[in-house]
């Protein structure tokens, strides 16, 4: 049998993943430049190879080493806003580096493929929640770059026959229960961990951008999916792939929070008063986003089992009280 490939498998939702995959049993290799990733991340028993995705030469060698029989592809700039200040920085990296990394499984006959995508494909959604059937139009730079890597997918399948599955994630959140791994990007610009670093005493307070948004509370609704429910939905759509038929789904609790609710329940979590700074509404920012996770629920057979922002939320904390300073610096 071959291992399965893990592109950005050394950053926060890959190497929850790798966790899951290794829990079952799965031989897993890590592909990551540590631009953004932690070497500390990385389970133990996973094959790590360190390298960038941009080096078509370095992928080669890769895959001269090793046989796949998958391909998970995290490996991705993740930051919405950068990637409208740095537009071409983001159509390069982000385009190429799926480019090629699809190229090589086409090249290698690698037949399964998972995609990390996202909920920013949906701008101004006619209809929240929102389904698959949504049109695509995204948010920001970064959301075309997925939006194009899913159309590469699309044609790769027609030419080659390559299966994919496009898991859009809406907020992953949340951290391994044992404590061991969780989030740490560097800048954060994720709404759980900025509040939770105001509870670590890092932060004086919060700023929320806008309490002007058509919702309960004038604050936006977003919904928090665990980054374990999402390890869940990756091994359900690699092994569901072997039916030969490629799929996209939309991956979230299907439930939203919004902003004052996150804070509301880190108070109650932590104890900590958690100050309120109140902007203005950053460009770009929808006033919800829901996910109608109908399809992956009845076609996988997929359930989250953290359904309550607290359990999400009550993750997190463990791995921010035990690593207040993530994985530290050099990991
Ligand atoms: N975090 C979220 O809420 C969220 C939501 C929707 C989609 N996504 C997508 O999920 C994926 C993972 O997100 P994350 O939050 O874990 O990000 P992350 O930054 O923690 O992880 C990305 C990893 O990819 C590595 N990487 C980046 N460029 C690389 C390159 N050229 N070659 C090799 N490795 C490279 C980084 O070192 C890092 O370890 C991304 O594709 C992101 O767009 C994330």
């Amino acid at each position: 049998m071959g291992h399965i490939l893990v592109t950005g498998g050394a950053g926060y939702i890959g190497s929850h993943v790798v966790y899951r995959l290794i829990e079952r049993g799965y031989s897993v290799v890590v592909f990551d430049n540590l631009s953004a990733g932690h070497r500390a991340a990385i389970h133990p028993n996973a094959i790590f190879v360190q390298g960038d995705l941009l080096d078509p030469a370095q992928i080669a060698a890769l895959f001269a080493q090793y046989t796949f029989d998958g391909i998970m592809h995290f490996a991705s700039r993740i930051q919405v806003g950068e990637s409208m200040e740095k537009p071409f920085l983001y159509l390069r990296d982000n385009i190429n580096t799926a480019q090629n990394i699809i190229e090589a499984a086409c090249q290698h006959g690698v037949k399964r493929f998972i995609l990390s995508s996202t909920a920013n494909l949906f701008d101004k959604p006619n209809e929240v929640p929102i389904a698959e059937n949504e049109p695509i139009i995204p948010g920001s730079v970064y959301g075309e770059t997925k939006a194009h890597a899913e159309r590469i997918l699309y044609w790769m399948d027609r030419i080659y026959g390559l299966k994919y599955c496009a898991l859009r994630y809406f907020n992953a959140s949340g951290a391994h229960p044992d404590g061991l791994i969780g989030e740490d990007h560097h800048p954060e610009t994720h709404l759980i961990p900025l509040v939770l670093q105001v509870a670590l005493g890092q932060r004086e307070s919060i700023t929320v951008f806008g309490d002007d948004y058509p919702t309960a509370d004038g604050t936006p609704i977003r919904d928090y999916i665990h980054v374990m429910d999402l390890a869940d939905a990756h091994i359900l759509a690699l092994e569901a792939l072997k039916d030969g038929q490629s799929r996209v789904y939309n991956v979230g609790i299907g439930r939203g929070y919004t902003v004052q609710d996150v804070i509301q329940t880190v108070r109650e979590i932590t104890g900590h008063a958690i100050p309120v700074t109140m902007g203005t509404r950053r460009a770009g920012d929808a006033a919800e986003l829901v996910a109608d996770n109908t399809r992956i629920m009845e076609e996988l057979n997929w359930q989250p089992h953290y359904n309550e922002l607290r359990s999400i939320i009550e993750t997190a904390w463990k791995w921010h009280q035990t690593h207040p300073n993530g994985y530290g610096e050099g990991s």
